[in-house]
């Protein structure tokens, strides 16, 4: 029995985020497409045989408790499976926190995944991202992560294939954003819907310049009132020549896409002397 694993937890981006409506039990109807990105945590797992949960992780920032959705994701494992060993986690953080990267989701999926193999449980993906959908909305489609069609409350997933590979550059400004806060600041008549459905067909026909025009984020504008940079940062990612700039999730990171290295290094050299956070990654297959 293997008593140490180690997993990837991969940031993602969207490619569109639509809010259809907000739903009976408090959550918003979703429509997006998610792709991951090559910036990642890696998350090493050790079997305790006393029970209890201990995280230690590189960022001072991180909450080490409940507040973590890693540690939430092995506390639901334990209990629903009564488990009497212990785990002790060492969460490696390169994403930023509270930036719309899907960081703290994608350890809770790295933890799933992780634990499933410690202990052998022998359950499916489909059936981590089940139990993950209950630690948060994005933790179902970091199980698989890739590129994928996100629905419902973030737990419906259709697989799709890789986006056309192009760079991406991320700028995180310095205040994190949180999520709850963005979508009930929403005001739904100036709401922009982008065509998650359209952007799913750029995909499928792997047209990199129609995917550019279709990205959208319901949620920029909400994001925007609370902090003007991001408006700022996109256009100054597109007068450095970037094809495309959006915010991903609730933001605030705002990520550009160049097809070309030239024009990524572009904007990346541009936007550092403008921000602290800025990231040079590409799309993962
Ligand atoms: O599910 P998670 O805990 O990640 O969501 C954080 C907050 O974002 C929720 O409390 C809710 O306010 C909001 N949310 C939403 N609709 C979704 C996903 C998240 O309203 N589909």
């Amino acid at each position: 029995m293997n008593t140490e694993v180690t997993e990837k937890a991969p940031a993602k981006i969207n490619l569109t985020l639509d809010v259809l409506h907000k739903r009976e039990d408090g959550y918003h109807e979703l429509e997006m497409v998610m792709t991951s990105v090559d910036l990642a945590d890696y998350i090493t797992l050790k079997t305790l045989k006393k029970d209890t949960i201990i995280i230690q992780s590189n960022n001072g920032f991180l909450p080490l408790d409940q507040r973590n959705h890693a540690y939430k994701a092995a506390r639901l494992i334990k209990d629903k499976f009564n488990i009497q060993l212990g785990v002790e986690m060492m969460i490696r953080k390169n994403i930023p926190i509270a930036a719309g990267l899907g960081g703290g989701s994608s350890d809770a999926a790295a933890t799933l995944r992780g634990l499933n193999q410690l202990w052998n449980l022998n359950l499916s993906l489909a059936e981590l991202a089940e139990l993950g959908a209950e630690v948060g909305s994005d933790v179902p489609y970091c199980i698989y992560g890739g590129t994928a069609f996100v629905s419902g409350r973030g737990e419906k997933i259709e697989h799709l294939e890789a986006v056309p590979q192009c760079w991406v550059v991320l700028v995180k400004p310095k205040k994190g954003i949180s999520t709850g806060t963005v979508f009930s600041a929403l005001s739904y008549e100036t709401l922009i819907h982008p065509s998650t459905r359209l952007m799913v067909a750029a995909i499928q026909e792997q047209d990199y310049s129609k995917m550019t025009n279709l990205i959208g984020n319901s949620l920029e504008e909400a994001s925007t009132i609370r902090q003007p940079s991001i408006e700022k940062i996109k256009q100054k990612m597109i007068s450095f020549g970037a094809d495309a700039a959006l915010m991903s999730g609730s933001g605030p990171t705002i990520f550009a896409l160049c097809r070309k290295y030239s024009r990524a290094q572009r904007v990346y050299n541009g936007l550092k002397g403008f921000c602290n956070e800025v990231y040079l990654v590409r799309t993962l297959k």
